[in-house]
Parts: C-alpha cells; sequence; structure tokens
C-alpha cells in the first residue's frame, strides 16, 4: 500500500488519483490546513474518495503517536511525503508552523520509515534551496546552510534529514525539488491562481519586484508522471522537476492577456528580498536517469489551466 501524506493537496490528490488510476491502493494523510481554502482540499479529497481503494486519515504529521498508529493499521510499501505548510512569503511572519510541520513532521515520518523498515521513500522539496545560485540550477550546485525564508530552509533541513538517514540505514530515498507547478485544481495562493482570477474578476493584481522575475512553471501531469515513474534509484538521490523553459512574469502576464482578451490591472510594488528572482531548472539528470522530461507546452497548460479557473470562479476556492 502506498502511503500519500499531504494527500489532500494540489500535487498529492494528483498523484492519489493516478496510482489508484494504476490500481494501487493508496492511504492518505491530511490535517486540512487553513493556509488555503480548505473546501477545495476537502472536494479534492472526494475526488480520491470515489475509488474504493482509498483510505483517508485525518492527521497531523507532528503528532507521532497518531502516526504511529496509522502506520500499524495499514500495510505501508512505500511512502510519498508531500505534506508541508507551503509558501515563502506566508512563511516569512509564521516560521514556527514551518519548522513544526516540515522539519519535525518529517523527523516523524522518518522514525517510522525506520521502525517499520519501508524501503521506499518519496519527498518533495522545492527549487528555492538554490537561492543564491546561478541559473539554471542543477542538482550538484552547492547549497547554502542559511536560506532567508522558514519555507527555504525548513526544507532543506528536511532534505539533510533525509539524506542522514539514507547514509545510517539501507534506504532509498528519492527527492524531487520542484518547480512552481501548475494546473488544474492548483494552489489559489500561487501567481498564476492570483493572475487568472484578477482578469476575470477585473481586479488589480500586485507584482513584487518590476516583472522579470523568471518562473519555471511546469505542468501538474509532467509533475505526476515525475513522481509516479518507477526508479531503479538506489540510497538518496536529488532531482530537479522542473520545465526547463523560464518565463517572466511580465511574460506570463502577456500570455493570459492574450489567451483571455483583457488587460492586466497591473500594481507593481517592492521586490520581496526574501524571495529569489530567477528560478530555472535543469532537468538533465532526470533525463539521464529514469528519462522523464515535460511532455505539455507551456501555452497549452496555461490554457487548460484558464480553463479550469473560468468554470470554478464560482466556487469560494479562488
Ligand atoms: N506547488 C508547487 O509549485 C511546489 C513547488 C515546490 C515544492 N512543492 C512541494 O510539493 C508538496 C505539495 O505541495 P502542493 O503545492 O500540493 O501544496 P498544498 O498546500 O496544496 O498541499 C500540501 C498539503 O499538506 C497538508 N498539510 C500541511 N501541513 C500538514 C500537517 N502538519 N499534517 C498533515 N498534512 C499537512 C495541507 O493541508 C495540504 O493539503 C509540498 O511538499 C511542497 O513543499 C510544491
Amino acid at each position: 500500500m502506498i502511503l500519500i501524506t499531504g494527500v489532500s493537496g494540489f500535487i498529492g490528490s494528483s498523484l492519489a488519483k493516478k496510482f489508484l488510476e494504476q490500481g494501487y491502493s493508496v492511504i492518505g494523510i491530511d490535517n486540512f490546513n487553513s493556509y488555503y481554502s480548505i473546501e477545495l482540499k476537502k472536494y479534492r479529497t472526494r475526488i480520491v474518495g470515489e475509488f474504493k481503494e482509498f483510505y483517508f486519515e485525518f492527521a497531523d504529521i507532528s503528532n507521532h503517536n497518531l502516526l504511529r498508529e496509522i502506520f500499524k493499521k495499514y500495510d505501508i510499501t512505500s511512502i510519498y511525503h508531500l505534506a508541508s505548510e507551503v509558501g515563502v512569503r506566508h512563511s516569512i511572519d509564521h516560521g514556527d508552523r514551518y519548522f513544526t510541520t516540515n522539519f519535525l513532521g518529517t523527523q516523524n515520518i522518518i522514525n517510522l520509515v525506520h521502525e517499520f523498515n519501508i524501503k521506499e521513500v518519496h519527498f518533495t522539496s522545492t527549487s528555492t534551496v538554490y537561492e543564491g545560485n546561478a541559473i539554471p540550477f542543477h542538482e550538484d550546485m552547492i547549497i547554502k546552510n542559511k536560506l532567508s525564508n522558514p519555507y527555504s530552509q525548513s526544507k532543506l533541513l528536511a532534505e539533510k534529514e533525509f539524506e542522514n538517514f539514507c547514509r545510517e540505514q539501507k534506504c532509498n530515498v528519492s527527492v524531487y525539488r520542484l518547480f512552481s507547478v501548475y494546473g488544474e485544481y492548483g494552489r489559489p495562493d500561487m501567481f498564476l491562481f492570483k493572475l487568472v482570477t484578477s482578469l476575470l474578476r477585473n481586479q488589480e493584481i500586485t507584482i513584487y519586484g518590476d516583472g522579470n522575475n523568471l518562473r519555471d512553471l511546469t505542468y501538474i501531469d509532467d509533475v505526476i508522471r515525475a513522481l509516479s515513474l518507477k526508479k531503479s534509484t538506489s540510497g538518496f538521490q536529488l532531482y530537479n522537476i522542473g520545465a526547463a523553459n523560464p518565463i517572466s512574469i511580465n511574460q506570463l502576464i502577456e500570455m493570459c492577456e492574450k489567451i483571455l482578451q483583457r488587460k492586466a490591472k497591473v500594481n507593481y510594488t517592492n521586490h520581496i528580498h526574501q524571495e529569489i528572482n530567477q528560478i530555472w531548472a535543469s532537468h538533465q539528470k532526470a533525463k539521464d536517469i529514469f528519462s522523464w522530461q515535460p511532455h505539455v507546452p507551456l501555452e497549452v497548460g496555461i490554457q487548460k489551466t484558464i480553463q479550469h479557473i473560468e468554470n470554478h470562479l464560482a466556487q469560494d476556492w479562488y
């Protein structure tokens, strides 16, 4: 049975659906945190809940005893650990929560992986750990010990915990550094969602900086394929999962304006110094090791996402 933590999230719910469609049994954990619409999280959970082989446990990964009961109850053979406090900007004023879930919660998972002798573990980290490096980012770059926001720092600490664990125990851990994932049922806190809803509602959108920041938007189906592909990797492995096709915020605004035939009302304000300016993946390693590369062109993915947002605009999610 596959355990997915953060199963009600954007990526976790899509991953669960993929495995369930392939005939696997999935046990999902989530605590429906209130960072963005709980209704959206419940909706995604209901979609995967339609599969007979889906089991759900409402649990907080920082609660070790509760997690242990779940590990005792189900025959878990592999883990996809996605549960996380997310959002760089939000983390700046809420650091404690980020360390509790992303670091201590991950330690709980690692302890249980050890206790229950689980041999296959996957963990989603973030491109923002590359802060201060030259673009494009590749996996053998040196990562700073001190990153400028609690989100990136807590994910980096979690990566290191997995690495230490792998060194001491015989376990296979794949860490995926994800790059701005977007698509249907995506996160309302992310820039693309704010941009599209502001265009559709004829509202102002705030840009932090001059809009020349680069982002490497990666479509959800490509990310799910990367996570779910069977890999014959052993020990600790890091992979960038990013499109390697960067676009500036201003270019993204132009693209959405063109698709929607509307003009954005842009309010440029100061850059937030804890955020990285330029994000750009090299995905050569994933290509070499498990033949992964993105299939969905940016414009196609953006059109699908816009269509989805238009269809769900009446919901309170976006
Ligand atoms: N979406 C992206 O662009 C992106 C980029 C880089 C990394 N990631 C990583 O991918 C993973 C999934 O991200 P996402 O975009 O789906 O985010 P998401 O917020 O949609 O999903 C995370 C889920 O974890 C749950 N959660 C949070 N704290 C928890 C806790 N203490 N116990 C149990 N559940 C908890 C949340 O309720 C949520 O449903 C995260 O690890 C994130 O750091 C995402």
